[in-house]
């Protein structure tokens, strides 16, 4: 139902566990996509970081790595946050590089755990830490 899934929206909106950012690009103001940070857990100072560019025209032109920038700059330096996370799939290399080009390093994966395609892929789990942020 419309209306359900509508008020769930609302409640997330509102929930203080998420913090939503919408991607413009700066010439036209177009939307071009979202990223937000959820189960955030002010007492452990920890969130998990989510992203997409959701006009695959503006992939691979670098948004998403400065997104991925700004939120790390806006988590860990204005809300306070300590460590950041992130899934990625093993085959999104252009996710992983992005990451990785903003400041998130790997520490750890869950092996084959992702079936898609005939075959297994591995989860990559990422973080970046306050200490160690160089925005
Ligand atoms: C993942 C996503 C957010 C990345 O944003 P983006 O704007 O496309 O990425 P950027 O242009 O900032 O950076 C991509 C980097 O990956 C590199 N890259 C692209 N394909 C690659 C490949 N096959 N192997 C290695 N690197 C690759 C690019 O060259 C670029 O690095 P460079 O600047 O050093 O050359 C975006 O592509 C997206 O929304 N994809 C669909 C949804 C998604 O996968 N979300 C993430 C779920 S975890």
């Amino acid at each position: 139902m419309l209306e359900e899934e509508i008020h769930a929206f609302e409640n997330i909106f509102k929930s203080k566990e998420y913090i939503f950012f919408t991607i413009y690009e700066n010439d036209t103001q177009r939307p071009i996509g979202n990223t937000f940070l959820s189960d955030i857990d002010y007492k452990n100072r920890t969130a998990e970081f989510n992203i997409v560019i959701g006009e695959k025209e503006f992939r691979g032109k670098g948004y998403g790595t400065e997104a991925a920038l700004l939120v790390l700059d806006y988590a860990l330096n204005i809300v306070g946050l300590h460590n950041l996370f992130l899934k990625v799939f093993e085959f999104n290399k252009s996710a992983i590089r992005a990451y990785e080009k903003a400041g998130f390093i790997i520490c750890g994966s869950r092996r084959q755990s992702h079936y898609i395609g005939g075959r297994y892929w591995d989860i990559i789990f990422m973080e970046a830490l306050a200490t160690e942020f160089k925005g």
